[in-house]
């Protein structure tokens, strides 16, 4: 089955229309693939018969959504970075503000937002939020329910999963205490609006499926969200191609900062 530019078209117009998502703005190939793959495995003939579900009911585009996410995450990933992140991201930031507001963009089911969670609780308590924010709905309820799987936490700091994760059959749950730090909401990073005024966004793992266009323009739209002094937390594989064009400073890789005026700190590393 290879659907032709009209069948793709009317395809991206039904999504946008039931979800308010462009698909425009992913990766042509590596999407097609997926959603090919899909129209297979519900047993439909083409990519016109799944329009016409999408079309046919709001929540067959929500059960498209979040089979499209590729959800993959853990507690803890890429541990080096979280080490870099409690003993020199946030005691910078926490000399700006001491009230912490935190964002996990494209969350999945919140291994990251929970990950600061415990990284603040543990470390520096206080009133700090963390947002996580993300299009696949049940991905966001597992993140409001704090459940997680044995691959989840086998990379966890033995004093954490004892403070802050409790058995519970094969999985297991964070303890109360974090979710006071923790919400969960629905948000498309390609359309909808962003609060502002951040100390840190963390967003990981999720721009590798978005076109070159998309991921700079959200690269400057997460600038303006930060505060000054703020910083962005990417990927282990990302980098910000216009970063120094856009305003972002760098000492640490894959972290980069907002500016504040007339601070070297970071200016004149790496
Ligand atoms: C691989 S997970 C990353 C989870 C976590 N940030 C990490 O690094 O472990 C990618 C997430 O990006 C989300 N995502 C994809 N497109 C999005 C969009 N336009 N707006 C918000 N989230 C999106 C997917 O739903 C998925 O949950």
């Amino acid at each position: 089955m290879l659907p032709n530019q009209q069948q793709w078209d009317a395809f991206h117009a039904a999504v946008k229309k039931q979800a308010g998502l462009d698909l425009g703005l992913y990766k042509a190939n590596q999407m097609q693939r997926r959603i090919i793959g899909m129209v297979e495995a519900q047993g439909m003939k083409s990519l016109d018969e799944f329009t016409a579900w999408i079309l046919g009911n709001r929540s067959n585009a929500a059960a498209f959504l979040d089979k499209m996410a590729i959800n993959v995450s853990e507690l803890f990933r890429n541990p080096e970075k979280w080490v870099q992140m409690r003993t020199q991201v946030i005691p910078e930031l926490l000399q700006g503000s001491s009230k912490l507001r935190c964002w996990s963009a494209g969350c999945s089911y919140g291994a990251e937002a929970h990950t600061l969670a415990m990284i603040l609780d543990a470390h520096f308590s206080g009133s700090h939020t963390i947002v996580g924010s993300d299009i696949d709905q049940a991905a966001l309820g597992q993140a409001r329910e704090g459940r997680f799987g044995a691959t989840d936490v086998k990379g966890v700091p033995k004093e954490f999963r004892d403070k802050y994760l409790l058995q519970s059959g094969n999985d297991y749950v964070a303890r109360p205490e974090l979710k006071r730090y923790l919400t969960f909401k629905t948000q498309n990073l390609l359309a909808d609006r962003f609060d502002s005024g951040f100390d840190l966004i963390m967003c990981r793992n999720v721009v590798i499926y978005f076109t070159d266009e998309a991921k700079d323009q959200l690269y400057r739209r997460f600038y303006d969200s930060l505060r000054p002094g703020g910083v962005l937390f990417v990927g282990s594989t990302e980098r910000i191609n216009a970063s120094g064009e856009i305003g972002y400073e760098t000492s640490i890789p894959f972290f980069y900062r907002k500016p504040i005026k007339g601070d070297k700190q970071w200016r004149n590393a790496s």
